[in-house]
């Protein structure tokens, strides 16, 4: 695998990052513009291609000394953009100064780092030494006293190009930044398309893509976390793509908290695309000589369509960014109790259901929501988090020792950042809570947020959670958070509102850090009422992510094929439920939740008691076959199918390429459908494969072109699952 470099060309005064997959090309104009030339398709070398022809216009500026011939500042593709100059499109940075805000930023140097730089209070992507390449710019607007460095990561083998900035404040006079973007990328005209993942509370990661439109389309959360309304994600098609081909060029933030992400199509065709922090009452004190970070933004470009997109995230996200314990560590099989007990949790409910989860090989056994409750709602307790002993006597170490008694591990829920008005330490630390004074408090599941951004609040909360940590036997933990944020203030004496929203991420980020440098062991499982902060600056954290609440394995496929875009299976949490699902109503086979969830992080969640021996015997044959394959599984490649109407489906490839297994739901009878091919392109074409079960051997340029035939099958949701296996030679 080619090593990352950076190639510095003195005489055109250009830059080219490159590892042989994917070329970045930026280029300085006489000696100050920074401008960028190429993102795509790793170049030979760059000549000074590509390059736009001005022509005269009227209604635009210019600085008079430029000596590009009839340039608009307007129509200039400048790398990190402000808008002071006569650029009226999508700023990346702006800065004020004594009451104005004017921002100008030009090139002062450029230089090449050994090393993948870490984000000062914040997850980003890490590499070992010689997997990546950074490059760093710096930038500055003397009249402000503002300083600007750029940061470009190039990674062995992968697509992608990790980007953040660090802005500085080299004046004299306070600064206050409103916006400092985490990507800024110029993109040639062509007919762009935009991919998004739109959602909401238990039905997350939806895809929809349309052309853009002349102006500004964009994507944002205002909620506080990143929310299941929009992945902090964007991409940019080609109208070609398919699953398997065509020019994408990806945008995904490693951040929790507010975000936007937008593309600004101009009218000369050129769009710009911009991903970070939302600005909007986003404002940060920079005194003389402090530096803000921003959060790091992801830029993925394939020409091998949303497959390629996903193996260039998958691998990143595996390799570059969660804990790297759990990347390749086997995942525990668990039960998770909230679909069977709710809030009514006792000791005699644990037993029996960890009894029979003994019995049919499950690893893990969830204690959820309800055991810290005065009650059996979400009203009251939270914050305190004392074990209501009249429910569990003996308290947690007690429900520990039952399942540690039957070989399983043990897990415990809770959600860090909310309280309830009803808690001591609501009455005890009213000033703890987000609120903002004289406006009545809002409340989300009975719950206010905690002010993460006060750093006693942190404390607080670090405090519990080692006491429980320490001893009570707790070996997962699932964090959940159940409402967005509201009132960003903070009754913190001198705080500065327009930083509450993001010192709070900061403070949940320091938590998490703390928490998982004392316990590097402990498994954590993210959640937010499902997928409502499931983003990459969780994932560095938490190795996985409960999916979304919603756990009919019928509206399964759709949500987990929306999310494999962006992160591996092995991240996300699928549970197989009882039917009718809870949440749906929904009656699915038995046999289509467990395919539905196989290739995904496994678990069950359901009253075990409520089974027949038939049912409990497939769970037992699922668990086993879980166990058999969940190691070839857990690390391969996941590709999603091209399919028509109601079938939707998914296959692994083992990493070693020895063997696949492809599965194809079909969601609804329909004879019209009824000669469906299910085309395997991602195989080796000169491989031969054999479907274990029938015998029959198949050539990989088949299974790409004729591909396999999807049975008609008289039933809604069902699923048909091939195995192959590669032979020798
Ligand atoms: C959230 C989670 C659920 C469950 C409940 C408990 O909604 O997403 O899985 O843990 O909270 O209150």
């Amino acid at each position: 695998m080619r090593r990352p470099e950076i190639l510095f060309d003195d005489s055109l005064h250009a830059v080219h990052l490159t590892n042989g997959v994917i070329s970045y090309i930026i280029q300085v104009v006489d000696g100050r513009y920074l401008v960028h030339r190429y993102f795509g398709p790793a170049l030979r070398r760059w000549h000074g291609g590509g390059q736009p022809v001005y022509f005269k216009r009227g209604y635009n500026t210019c600085h008079e000394e430029c000596s590009v011939p009839n340039v608009s500042f307007d129509d200039f593709p400048f790398e990190y953009p402000a808008r002071s100059r006569g650029d009226f499109r999508i700023p990346a940075v702006e800065a004020e100064a004594d009451g104005v805000r004017h921002t100008q930023l030009d090139f002062v140097s450029w230089r090449a780092l050994e090393e993948k730089p870490a984000l000062e209070g914040l997850p980003a992507a890490f590499a070992a030494p010689g997997e990546s390449a950074t490059l760093e710019i710096t930038l500055s607007d003397p009249a402000a006293g503002l300083t600007v460095r750029l940061y470009y990561t190039l990674f062995a083998g992968l697509g992608i190009v990790a980007r953040h900035q660090v802005a500085e404040n080299t004046g004299s006079r306070p600064l206050t930044l409103h916006n400092l973007q985490s990507a800024s990328l110029e993109l040639p005209a062509l007919p762009w398309e935009m991919l998004i993942l739109y959602g909401t509370h238990a039905k997350e990661a939806n895809g929809q893509r349309f052309p853009l439109h002349h102006g500004i389309q964009r994507i944002e959360s205002v909620r506080g976390s990143s929310s299941p309304q929009h992945q902090p994600f964007f991409a940019l098609l080609s109208p070609d793509v398919t699953a398997d081909r065509g020019l994408a060029v990806g945008f995904h933030l490693v951040y929790s908290g507010n975000f936007l992400a937008q593309a600004e199509l101009d009218q000369f065709g050129m769009v710009r695309a911009q991903i970070g922090l939302h600005p909007e009452g986003f404002a940060w004190q920079l005194m003389p000589g402090e530096r803000f970070t921003s959060p790091e933004a992801i830029l993925n470009c394939t020409t091998g369509g949303l497959n390629g997109l996903r193996q260039n995230f998958h691998q990143l996200y595996l390799h570059h960014l969660m804990p790297p314990r759990f990347a390749e560590a086997e995942r525990p099989i668990l039960l998770n109790s909230w679909e069977s007990m709710y809030y009514d949790v006792t000791l005699s409910k644990i037993e029996r259901q960890a009894e029979l989860a003994r019995q049919l090989g499950v690893e893990l056994f969830v204690l959820d929501d309800g055991w810290f409750r005065k009650g059996n709602s979400s009203r009251d307790s939270m914050g305190d988090w004392r074990c209501n002993l009249r429910k569990l006597p003996g308290g947690i170490p007690a429900a520990a020792r039952i399942v540690h008694g039957k070989g399983m591990k043990f897990g415990l829920w809770f959600e860090p950042e909310a309280v309830t008005a009803d808690s001591d330490l609501f009455r005890q630390h009213p000033d703890w809570v987000l609120q903002t004074p004289g406006y009545s408090m809002t409340q989300g599941r009975h719950e206010y947020l905690l002010d993460l951004s006060r750093p006693e609040v942190v404390d607080y909360l670090f405090d519990v959670l080692d006491g429980y940590l320490q001893k009570s036997g707790i070996d997962y933990i699932k964090w959940d958070m159940n409402r967005p944020l509201t009132d960003f203030c903070s009754l913190a004496p001198g705080a500065r509102q327009g930083e509450t929203a993001h010192r709070y991420v900061l403070g949940l980020y320091r938590l998490l850090e703390r928490i998982t440098t004392a316990y590097p062991r402990l498994l954590i499982e993210g959640c937010s009422s499902g997928g409502a902060r499931f983003d990459p600056g969780m994932l560095y954290y938490v190795a996985q992510n409960w999916t979304s609440d919603n756990t009919d394995g019928h509206d399964r496929l759709a949500i987990q094929a929306g999310y494999s875009l962006l992160y591996p299976p092995v991240a996300m949490g699928a549970h197989v439920s009882i039917t009718p699902n809870h949440q749906t109503g929904r009656v699915t086979p038995l046999d289509t939740r467990w395919q539905a969830a196989r290739l995904f992080n496994l678990g069950y969640e359901l009253d075990l008691t409520l089974l027949t021996p038939e049912e409990l015997a497939d769970l037992a044959g699922q668990i086993a076959q879980r166990k058999a394959e969940r190691r070839w599984v857990q690390s391969s490649r996941f590709f999603t199918l091209d399919l028509p109407g109601p079938y939707t489906g998914w296959a692994a490839v083992a990493r070693d390429g020895s063997r696949c297994l492809v599965q194809v739901f079909q969601t609804r009878y329909d004879p019209l459908f009824a000669h469906t091919p299910v085309r395997l392109s991602f195989l080796d074409r000169d491989g031969l494969y054999r479907d274990a079960a029938s015998g029959q051997l198949y050539g990989g340029d088949e299974l790409a072109t004729l591909g396999l035939t999807a049975p008609l099958i008289k039933q809604d949701d069902a699923a048909t699952v091939w195995e192959l296996i590669r032979e020798p030679g």
